[in-house]
């Protein structure tokens, strides 16, 4: 059926940059999706040119209606037809404890992970549903099972994002479309992991039983499974990235 298309969502650095390049050495056309990154968005797409894929970059907002519509309906018009989502985009969030969140914090935060994931997946289903065929990835964390502290607004978010993927993967499994999550530990190179104190990183590190964090590079493989037909009929999955911190 000729080369698959991927939209990556955030793939101007970090864990989708990654995923990009990997997609892109695999010979997938892949659709770079930032925000406000052009200069770096552009230099992935280079990148995966270079390793043997092609790419487009699109910015758009994936939390305002209009621009998740021209995002799909660009790629579509591009190559035709979309055969994969990575949705990778990380919305900001609060560091904070419980006692001092506020209801605005956490609506906020569950409100853009949940309308991101929602307006994606009701625009690039149609044209799956009509194929016959259709691979949905979404980023999550393990902070969705395992709480530390100060992450309560992201861990709260991602867990309605797991079930979100759970309840759209039952329900578009007869049509051949698989839906997955891929819940990395704390990701080297990334504007999360890199924030962390240095004495924090050693213990989560430590704490770890590979004895590191994550690297975007073992996130993208692991997206690369489930974008691809080796992960064709494993559905719902919550798949960790973590060396064994999590063993679900
Ligand atoms: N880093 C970690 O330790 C870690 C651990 C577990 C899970 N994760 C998950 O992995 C995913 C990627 O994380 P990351 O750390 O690689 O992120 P990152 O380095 O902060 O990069 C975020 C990406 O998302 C884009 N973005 C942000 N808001 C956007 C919006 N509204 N519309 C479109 N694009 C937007 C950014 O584009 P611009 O540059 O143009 O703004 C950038 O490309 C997230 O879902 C995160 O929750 C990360």
């Amino acid at each position: 059926m000729g080369e698959r298309v991927c939209l990556i969502t955030g793939a101007s650095r970090g864990i989708g940059a990654a995923t990009a390049r990997e997609l892109g050495i695999r010979g997938f056309r892949v659709v770079v999706n930032h925000r406000d990154s052009a200069t770096a968005a552009e230099a992935v797409a280079h990148d995966v040119r270079a390793a043997g894929g092609d790419a487009l970059v699109v910015q758009a907002d994936v939390t305002d209606p209009g621009d998740v519509n021209r995002l799909v309906d660009t790629a579509v018009g591009h190559w035709g037809r979309l055969d994969v989502l990575v949705h990778n985009a990380m919305a900001p969030f609060p560091v904070t404890s419980f006692a001092d969140l506020d209801w605005e914090q956490l609506s906020a935060k569950l409100d853009q992970e949940m309308h991101a994931a929602y307006l994606l997946t009701k625009a690039v289903l149609p044209g799956m549903t009509d194929r016959g065929h259709g691979r949905l990835v979404y980023l999550s964390t393990g902070l969705s099972r395992r709480p530390r502290d100060g992450m309560i607004a992201l861990g709260v978010a991602k867990a309605a994002l797991d079930s979100f993927v759970r309840y759209v993967a039952a329900e578009v499994a007869p049509d051949g479309i698989t839906a997955n999550v891929v819940a990395p530990s704390t990701v080297e190179d990334t504007a999360v992991g890199d924030g962390l104190p240095d004495e924090l990183r050693t213990q989560l590190a430590a704490a770890t039983p590979m004895r590191r964090l994550a690297r975007p590079e073992d996130v993208a493989r692991t997206v690369a499974h489930f974008a691809g037909d080796d992960a064709a009929f494993t559905t719902g999955s919550w798949a960790p990235v973590n060396g064994g911190s999590i063993m679900p």
